[in-house]
């Protein structure tokens, strides 16, 4: 086979697929092309990109055929923006690639020859998120940017409006913009920490409409700070508090491990699956609040149990590893679980505790604070349940081997990476576990990534 030549200039390219971050897939002489902007079905004409690690890639020249699945995008900068890969692609486009994307690699990847069930779509396409994390800096010209950066490099798009923000987040992005233009408070440059403006975070409660605010900075020297967080609670008064996160390292890693609170609560409340919930800027909490909420009975179903406590007369262990504020473990206490959370951020441990007893079920619900990999072996083994939603790389091999050791009857596993749920899931139904079903459920419309709910049961 002919190398392609990188240097040939312009090459036409029929798009077949998406690849699992949203990019087109081509193939030239045989070998595939990766094409940013491309969707599936487009006809395009590409310059080829020297080689990076044996993989093509080209950059979209002229969309000479457009595939019947694309539409204008929502968002007049998504051709630029990298925070939403799929918005040229038409929702029902976006649902079939992403149900597609989960049986390939449950098949290829597990070798589990299982129809997952049909995705569960949003019914809120745009307007959903209730959190974003927003890079700043400095322009050339010294005016603050605000913004995602562009897909494969650190240049910001500056934005003003970022349509799948819910609107009561969104609509504060341009008027702090222009305080924190104002203030004269300086910005780091990209990879550099040198005592200023990083990020700025915002938060609502879906259910509340109650939002944070957080300035995620190198240091905390922003004179006149506590000032402008008090004039930010006085003009909106759904801000319920505002915070500083010093991240003073220069690190991937979007907040530093100390949140101060400058004015107001440094929490929100809001509502979840019917209980009470205190969340806070730094601790995780799944972006798509109604979504999330569908998973619930999907996995009291799963568990073979009842939603109604009353009806419920287990008792049994339902161990919660990698459980974040609770979000999971209160309405399966509440359903009669016991549970037993394992989460290694304290201050998530903290607001899990506290939540438990906002809702009155401290006593069914207990908390712990370690890695998952330190604390979950020794538990296992009482343990009639296990829940598992850890971070996108999977289960470490540690926590493989002990689940494999003492399987508990039941597993779900909620996952927001196909490629990592499929790997783990061949690995445990190998050996110890039948797989009931797998369940796509659309947590993060307009972007590549699928979440998914795996139930299964430990054979005889
Ligand atoms: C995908 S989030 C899920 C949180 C929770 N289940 C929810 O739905 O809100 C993963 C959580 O695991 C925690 N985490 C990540 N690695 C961990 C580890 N090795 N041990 C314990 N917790 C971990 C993170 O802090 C985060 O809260």
């Amino acid at each position: 086979m002919s190398e392609p030549n990188p240097s040939a200039t312009e090459v036409e390219l029929e798009i077949q697929d998406l690849s699992h971050d949203g990019r087109g897939i081509g193939r030239l002489d045989g070998r595939v092309v990766f094409v940013d902007g491309a969707l599936p079905g487009d006809r395009v004409l590409v310059r080829l990109l020297p080689q990076r690690r044996r993989q093509l890639h080209a950059d979209l020249r002229r969309i000479l055929q457009p595939s019947p699945q694309r539409r204008r995008p929502p968002c007049i900068l998504a051709d630029h923006c990298g925070g939403c890969s799929l918005q040229p692609l038409s929702d029902e486009g976006q649902q079939q690639w992403k149900q597609r994307s989960l049986e390939q690699a449950l098949q290829r990847i597990a070798g589990l020859e299982l129809a997952a069930q049909p995705l569960l779509v949003s019914d809120r396409p745009l307007g959903y998120r209730n959190r974003a994390v927003i890079p700043l800096e400095r322009g050339e010209d010294g005016h603050l940017k605000a913004g995602y950066y562009r897909r494969g490099s650190h240049r910001i798009v500056n934005m003003n409006r970022c349509p799948v923000l819910d609107p009561r987040i969104d609509g504060l992005i341009a008027p702090l913009k222009r305080d924190l233009e104002t203030s004269d408070w300086p910005v780091d440059r990209h990879g550099v920490s040198d005592g200023g403006l990083k990020h700025l975070a915002l938060r609502v409660g879906h259910h509340t409409g109650e939002v944070l605010i957080t300035l995620i900075a190198s240091d905390q020297d922003l004179e006149g700070l506590e000032a402008m967080a008090e004039s930010w609670l006085e003009r909106w008064p759904e801000v319920v508090g505002v915070s500083l996160n010093l991240q003073p390292r220069p690190t991937n890693q979007l907040f530093g491990p100390n949140t101060y609170t400058v004015a107001g609560r440094g929490w929100l409340s809001e509502s979840f699956a019917g209980l009470k919930y205190h969340i806070a800027a730094d601790t995780f909490f799944q972006v798509h609040t109604t979504q999330a909420e569908r998973v619930v009975p999907l996995m009291l179903q799963g568990l073979g149990g009842s939603q109604d406590p009353a009806a419920s007369s287990s008792e049994s262990l339902l161990l919660d590893a990698f459980c974040g504020i609770g979000t999971f473990s209160l309405p399966l206490a509440a359903a009669g679980w016991r549970v037993h959370g394992i989460e290694q951020h304290p201050p998530a441990v903290e607001l899990a505790r506290l939540n438990a007893a906002a809702n009155n079920l401290g006593d069914r619900a207990t908390f712990e604070t370690a890695a998952v990999a330190a604390a979950l072996p020794a538990l296992l083994d009482s343990a009639e349940a296990l829940l598992l939603d850890p971070p996108r790389k999977g289960l470490e091999p540690h926590v493989m081997a002990a689940i494999l050791a003492t399987p508990p009857r039941r597993l779900l596993y909620l996952s927001c990476d196909p490629a990592t749920l499929s790997r783990d899931l061949g690995l445990l139904c190998a050996e110890a576990y039948t797989p009931r079903s797998v369940q796509p459920i659309d947590f993060f419309p307009n972007t590549s990534h699928i979440e998914a709910l795996a139930v299964l049961e430990r054979k005889a």
